[in-house]
């Protein structure tokens, strides 16, 4: 793990800290509002613009493993990494993906689709993501999610909503990062994965204390 990693970490485990000690108050002073808004259905209902059994759907003897082992890429027992530290997909030629690359995939769909079209291919409102992070950095995708970005491009303002206090969206943010940067790659085609890694106990752990 290099240190700009482990800055980036800790910068976005800040995030969610801080968001987690804001939610504790909320929930104290309105705890049934929050608990009907905050309901953690969303790690199901992501799959609501899917059909229902991809969720399911289990994969053939695990390649993905095999194919990060010969790529060099680090699982730190949640993810995998690259030489630098970041999150790093894995693809088969038969499109099979890592968990997070899975994960990411429907998250962005959940989340981002809406603005930056399906498949990451952009729309007349927001760019294409798959094109963008062609060059940007991981901690500059990272800063971006949390902290919004506006332009106002002949009269009209186009607005990328900050994130870094959504939960829903920054507890999963590498997973989203890792299916966007599959795609800007082509590493990744259009439409789902065919198959996936099943969860480590590591990740899922990891999801239940960020998610709450
Ligand atoms: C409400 C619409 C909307 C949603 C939802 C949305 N975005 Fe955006 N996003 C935008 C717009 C508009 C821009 C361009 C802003 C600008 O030009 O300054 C943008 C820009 C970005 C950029 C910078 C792209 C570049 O080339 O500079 C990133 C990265 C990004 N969004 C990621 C995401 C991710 C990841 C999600 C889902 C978690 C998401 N966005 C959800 C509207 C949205």
């Amino acid at each position: 793990m290099t240190a700009e990693h482990v800055r980036q970490t800790n910068d976005k485990r800040k995030l969610v800290n801080q968001f987690s000690k804001k939610l504790v108050v909320a929930v104290l002073s309105c705890a049934a509002a929050v608990a009907s808004v905050a309901a953690p259905s969303v790690a199901d209902d992501a799959a609501s613009t899917e059909p229902k059994d991809i969720a399911d759907r289990t994969s053939p003897p695990d390649p993905v493993s095999e194919l990060a082992k010969q790529q060099g890429y680090q699982f730190d027992g949640i993810r995998y990494r690259n030489k630098d530290g970041d999150p790093q997909y894995v693809v088969t030629k038969k499109y099979m993906v890592d968990w997070g690359t899975w994960q990411g995939f429907r998250r962005y769909h959940d989340a981002c689709h809406v603005c930056h079209g399906p498949n990451a291919l952009g729309s007349s409102f927001a760019p294409a993501l798959k094109d963008s992070l062609k060059t940007m950095d991981y901690s500059t995708f990272i800063a971006t999610v949390s902290g919004g970005k506006k332009e106002n491009k002949g009269g009209t303002m186009f607005v990328m909503p900050s994130f870094g206090e959504d939960r829903n969206i920054m507890c999963y943010i590498d997973d989203i990062y890792t299916y966007i940067k599959a795609r800007s790659t082509d590493a990744m085609p259009p439409g789902r994965p065919n198959g996936r890694e099943d969860i480590s106990d590591e990740a899922r752990k990891a999801n239940d204390d960020c998610t709450g």
